[in-house]
C-alpha cells in the first residue's frame, strides 16, 4: 500500500523507469543501422502526431556511433517548413534502452524488431508520456506486423484514434 501510495504521488518516477520497458533480447544494434520508413505513430498526447506535432516524424536513417549511441535522422514539418533534425541516443547498462533528449528526456527501448523487416521502438517521455513507433524497412510493411504494432499500442493504453498512419500523409521534404 505505501508502495502504491508513492506511485500515486510519484508517477513520474514510476511510469518513466527502466525496470518495465519491454525490450528485444540480444539486440544487435548494427543491424539496425541503415534506412528507414516512418509507418504508424501511437502516442497518448495526440496534439504531437496533429500537423507541425514535434513527433509527427518522418525517419531517414539510422547510425550507430563510436561512442555506441544510436543516431536518428529524420525530418518533419516545422512552420510550413521541412525540418531536419538528429538525434543521439545514449546507451544505458540495459541492452536496447536508451536515454534520448526530444522534447524533454526520454528512455527508448527497442520493443520489437526483425531487422530486414520492421522495427518497433518505445519512447518513455519524463512529462508522463509515451510514443510509440513503427518503421519498415520498405515504405509500407504487412498487414499482420500493423495488428501487432496496435495491439502491442492497446497494451499501453494508447487508443485507436490516436495512431497515426505515416504513409497516408504528404512527406513536406519531397516537394522541391
Ligand atoms: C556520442 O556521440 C554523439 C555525437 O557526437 C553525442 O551527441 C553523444 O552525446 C555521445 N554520447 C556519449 C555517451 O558520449
Ligand atoms: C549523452 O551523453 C553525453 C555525455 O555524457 C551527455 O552530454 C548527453 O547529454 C547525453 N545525452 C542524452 C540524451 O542522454
Amino acid at each position: 500500500m505505501k508502495l502504491l501510495l508513492l506511485c500515486l504521488g510519484l508517477t513520474l518516477v514510476c511510469t518513466y523507469s527502466e525496470g518495465e520497458m519491454e525490450v528485444v533480447k540480444n539486440f544487435e544494434p548494427s543491424k539496425i543501422i541503415g534506412k528507414w520508413f516512418t509507418i504508424l505513430i501511437a502516442t497518448d498526447q495526440k496534439e504531437r502526431i496533429e500537423e507541425s506535432g514535434t513527433l509527427r516524424i518522418f525517419l531517414d536513417h539510422i547510425d550507430v556511433l563510436k561512442n555506441a549511441s544510436l543516431l536518428f535522422n529524420f525530418h518533419r514539418l516545422d512552420n510550413g517548413q521541412c525540418l531536419e533534425v538528429s538525434t543521439a541516443c545514449n546507451k544505458t547498462d540495459q541492452d536496447g534502452i536508451y536515454t534520448a533528449s526530444y522534447d524533454g528526456q526520454n528512455l527508448v527501448s527497442i520493443a520489437d524488431v526483425k531487422y530486414d523487416e520492421y522495427l518497433i521502438i518505445l519512447m518513455k517521455n519524463e512529462n508522463n508520456f509515451q510514443v510509440i513507433l513503427l518503421y519498415g524497412r520498405q515504405p509500407d510493411v504487412r498487414k499482420k506486423i500493423k495488428k501487432k504494432f496496435m495491439e502491442f499500442s492497446d497494451r499501453h493504453g494508447i487508443v485507436e484514434g490516436n495512431i497515426i498512419d505515416m504513409t497516408k500523409v504528404e512527406d513536406p521534404c519531397l516537394q522541391a
